[in-house]
């Protein structure tokens, strides 16, 4: 899979399995691995082969796909209760980003809503369900740059948390795709990349992805952006999302609910973009959002090598919430939406 030239797409489907960089090699090495199973699928969301919400609601939508492929073609109740055990399998992965839970629920309705159909056309169905789902992805991504665009000024300085480029949507990204779009209008002096302990997502991932498309970057620690917003060095702030809830409550990547206290105490704006997949219109509290907690060697480990003593207690949370008060703008494929959100959410997305 090459990656060169303007965005990629880091999630194929190559017509009998799904082909992603695993992005645990990053960016040491470019790899491209093959998942013909819905095992390989949980395995590869679970270990972070593939992340990023959209990208793991992409591939669970393939994996699904993948795991009701094989099923008997006999009665449709019976068929349907597989599909959605293959479904809670596969959610069981990751349970944070609502793109998971999302993309499988779309492909379960879909089966549904044509149950009279021969159960080979509802496998049809499901496959073209996801390819759907990916394609539409894109097309979201790259109307939330187009957008987002709007809200970055001349010389702009912007930092970033995680990676929400192409690596971690069907193409384009999130928060990345809104950066990609003011470097074409070159409005980009500098971005300022959290590296993202403890996996670093930022250091590893949005750095590669910067670099190919020569997008001014400095990488910095998580806690040096204090400094650094202290300093007058940061125009704005602008992240992905992992879920949002109806009111705008947020939970993104460990880190973020720091960065946005941080930018409202140096009058920075904070933005979070976002498709409308990664928006749970069912939930209205961002406390309601699980958080997955991740393991104790993230933690002590830095790569191989141990850095704390053995035995000790840790705490790993993989995502944190920001208040929606904190937020100065959601950026969606809609547009940009300002407080409050509630009653816009539900106007658009309802
Ligand atoms: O644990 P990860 O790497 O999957 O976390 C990803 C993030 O937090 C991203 O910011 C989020 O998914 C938005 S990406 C378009």
């Amino acid at each position: 899979m090459s990656t060169t030239g303007s965005t990629f797409r880091s999630v194929h489907w190559t017509g009998n399995s799904v082909q992603i960089i695993d992005q645990t090699y990053l960016p040491q090495k470019e790899v491209t691995i093959h998942l013909q199973s819905v095992g390989q699928v949980w395995d590869a969301i679970k270990k972070l082969k593939v992340r990023g919400a959209p990208a793991i609601g992409i591939a669970g939508a393939y994996g699904l796909y993948l795991g009701i492929r094989e099923l008997p073609e006999g009665v449709f109740s019976t068929f349907y209760k597989e599909c959605e055990r293959v479904a809670e399998y596969l959610n069981s992965s990751r349970p944070t980003a609502v793109n998971l839970s999302w993309a499988l629920n779309q492909i379960l309705d879909t089966i549904y809503s044509q149950k009279d159909e021969p159960i080979a056309t509802l496998k049809e169905l499901a496959l073209q369900t996801a390819i759907i789902i990916h394609k539409e992805d894109c097309r979201l991504c790259k109307a939330i740059g187009e957008y987002g665009v709007e809200l970055i000024p001349d010389n702009a300085r912007i930092l970033t948390h995680c990676n929400t480029g192409s690596l971690a949507t069907g193409q384009y990204g999130t928060a990345f795709s809104v950066i990609l779009h003011a470097h074409k209008q070159k409005k980009v002096k500098n971005v300022w990349v959290d590296e993202t302990r403890p996996l670093l997502q930022g250091a590893r991932l949005t750095t590669w992805e910067l670099q190919k498309e020569e997008i001014p970057f400095t990488l910095n620690i998580d806690s040096a952006a204090a400094f650094l917003m202290q300093q007058g060095k940061v125009d704005l702030v602008i992240t992905g999302a992992d879920r949002i809830t109806k009111t705008g409550d947020t939970a993104n990547k460990i880190g973020t609910y720091s960065l946005a206290v941080l930018a409202k105490a140096h009058n920075i704006p904070f933005y979070v973009a976002a498709p409308y997949s990664t928006i749970d219109m069912g939930l209205e509290n961002g406390r309601d959002i699980e958080i997955e907690l991740r393991g104790d060697d993230e933690v002590t480990h830095f790569g191989n090598k141990r850095t704390a003593p053995k035995h000790v207690q840790v705490y790993n949370p993989a995502f944190d919430i920001t208040p929606n008060r904190l937020i100065s703008a959601i950026i969606t494929e809609k547009g940009v939406i300002t407080p409050e959100y509630k009653e816009k959410f539900e106007r658009l997305f309802g």
